[in-house]
């Protein structure tokens, strides 16, 4: 008979998020425990790999405890777990994957490694106290996995069956968002700070450069936009008041919103799907999450976006997905290894 699993320990730290959780076999979330190192890296202006692996190393372990007291649950009710292995910072995935190998080995567990990006595209799905997805929302369907290191479309066939259908050719929007802010003097990660600012800002205030809205596929490309950014912002030099930054926030925020929303919309036509799912660090964006709202109800879309404590990366996207491959009796073995990068074919 097949083993029932229904609670799954998961990791994540493919990044500068240190994330814990634990999930039941229906994707609902009985616990998260996340920590981010937002002051670690501020300094710097972007994530120091070595210092995300040192904060991972000394977090984790009380981090779990954290996770086990709070939910009441006790090691002999978890039934597998799962990490991440790829693709992230390869020092961040070593500490969550050596962790989790550890703990397999001593609660005599099985073990599942996740791919970060399948994990993104499952959050929509995940359920918790407050929030659910709509009931019949189920595959097939679009995903945009949108974060500080990925802008990509997805057909999602089916769970483990998925057809990149376009991505970034240079830069991801979150990129964008955090290269723009760093230059403002907004710190490090910038894409919320430029969201609180932009609600104050007159979106039409400047006109920044939409790439490949002409273009008749589905690959973005951010790297215009990111030096029009940083050009506007040297030429405008003294005159940067606050309205006017707030005025660049809204401008910027909107031509990346928009583009997202739009390719979306070209990949549910070319797929003739009516169902989407937006997802990762920049679906917490605000004027994101109301345009595609807009949007996608205007032409009939049945469309999800994870709640924020879903959007940015956590350890419950990776749980939803290493519970469903536990239950489809696929797991690692101990000498599962974390892996920097990942081909494009691997996830479509
Ligand atoms: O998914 P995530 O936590 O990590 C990666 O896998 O990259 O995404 C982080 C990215 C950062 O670039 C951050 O600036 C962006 O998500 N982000 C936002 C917002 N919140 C986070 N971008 C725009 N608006 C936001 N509200
Ligand atoms: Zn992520």
């Amino acid at each position: 008979m097949n083993k029932v699993f229904n609670i799954c320990l998961a990791i994540e730290t493919s990044c500068d998020d240190t994330s814990v959780a634990l999930v039941d076999g229906s994707g609902f979330v009985l616990g998260l425990k996340s920590q981010n190192q937002d002051s670690v890296h501020s300094p710097f202006g972007g994530v120091i790999p070595e210092l995300a692996c040192r904060n991972h190393t000394m977090r984790i372990l009380p981090l779990i405890d954290e996770l086990f007291a709070e939910t009441k649950i006790s090691w002999s009710q978890v039934d597998g777990i799962a990490v991440t292995s790829k693709p992230g910072l390869i020092g961040s995935l070593l500490v969550g994957v050596t962790v989790a190998k550890t703990l397999a080995m001593l609660h005599d567990l099985p073990i599942v490694g996740v791919n970060h990006l399948e994990g993104h595209l499952h959050a929509p799905l995940l359920s918790d106290e407050k929030y659910k997805p709509f009931e019949n929302f189920t595959y097939p369907f679009v995903g945009l996995c949108v974060s500080g290191g990925h802008t990509s479309l997805y057909s999602v066939k089916a769970f483990g069956k998925y057809l990149l259908l376009g991505r970034t050719v240079d830069d991801a929007a979150g990129e964008a968002f955090d290269k723009f802010g760093k230059i403002l003097g907004l710190g490090y990660p910038a894409g919320a700070k430029i969201d609180l600012l932009a609600k104050a800002g007159n979106s039409k205030a400047y006109s920044f450069p939409k790439s490949f809205m002409k273009k008749d596929d589905l690959q973005f490309s951010f790297s215009g936009l990111k030096t029009a950014g940083s050009l506007k912002i040297k030429e405008l030099g003294s005159a940067l008041t606050e309205t006017v930054k707030a005025d660049l926030c809204a401008s910027y925020q909107e031509a990346i919103a928009e583009v997202l929303v739009e390719k979306t919309l070209r990949a549910l036509k070319k797929t003739g799907l009516k169902r989407a799912v937006i997802t990762g660090g920049v679906s917490a964006n605000s004027r994101l999450r109301e345009l595609a709202t807009e949007e996608f109800s205007k032409a009939g879309v049945e469309f999800l976006i994870p709640p924020m404590r879903y959007c940015t990366d956590n350890a419950a996207m990776i749980g939803i997905v290493g519970i469903k491959r536990l239950q489809r009796g696929e797991n690692d073995s101990l000498t599962l290894h974390p892996e920097s990068f990942m081909k494009i074919s691997e996830l479509g």
